[in-house]
């Protein structure tokens, strides 16, 4: 089967988009990263995807005077690179409706919390102002509602009586760069696919 082509939307920093990439490397990995599109010029994701060979963009969101100008852009741009699958990470912009149910069941989100726990920004804080004993990451299909769609993965890792943000932070992130490729494996070799609010398995 031929491997899907993937394309990754990022804002910063990109460790996930790395962990992508890298993953993507494998002989047997049922997709292909083929371009990295930020909407921020100065992402530090770019010079890593660019490091790795990987085609970039940058599309900024402020010279666009409306999100549906802005996504038609995007847009464009994943059809020019025949795109099969899109994968957000850390991609810090809300996609119109339009786009999403345009790319309903073939794009993916990674999510620092286990979902429908703690939705939006500063997931670790508010963990942790919780008293929540364990936190995690989710990947799910992106839905109209953020922080929303049908799961796909999920892991999931102790909040320890000593914990700061950052600490949790990055034991959650390190799960993170585990179940982003293995749920982008279950999508491109086409073993799952979305059905309503659900994930069914093939
Ligand atoms: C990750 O924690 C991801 O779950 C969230 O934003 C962060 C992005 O980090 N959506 P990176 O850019 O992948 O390093």
């Amino acid at each position: 089967m031929a491997r899907k082509r993937v394309a990754i939307l990022i804002s910063g920093r990109g460790s996930n988009m790395v962990a992508l990439i890298k993953a993507a490397k494998a002989k047997n990995y049922p997709a292909e990263i083929v371009l990295v599109i930020s909407n921020r010029p100065e992402a530090k994701g770019l010079e890593l995807a660019q490091a790795e060979g990987i085609p970039t963009a940058v599309i900024d969101h402020k010279a666009f005077s409306s999100r549906e100008e802005f996504d038609a852009a995007i847009d464009r741009e994943l059809k020019t690179a025949k795109i099969d699958i899109v994968c957000l990470a850390g991609f810090m912009r809300v996609l119109t409706d339009c786009f999403v149910e345009r790319w309903r069941g073939r794009m993916l989100n990674i999510h620092p919390s286990l979902l429908p726990a703690f939705k939006g920004t500063d997931t670790h804080r508010h963990a942790l102002l919780a008293k929540a004993e364990t936190h995690g990451a989710t990947v799910h299909f992106v839905v109209p509602e953020l922080d929303s769609g049908p799961i796909v993965m999920q892991a999931e890792v102790p909040v320890l009586p000593d914990d700061t943000e950052e600490k949790l932070a990055a034991r959650v992130l390190k799960v993170e760069h585990r179940i982003y490729p293995a749920a982008l494996k279950l999508l491109a070799s086409g073993k799952i696919r979305i059905d309503g609010d659900r994930v069914v398995a093939i």
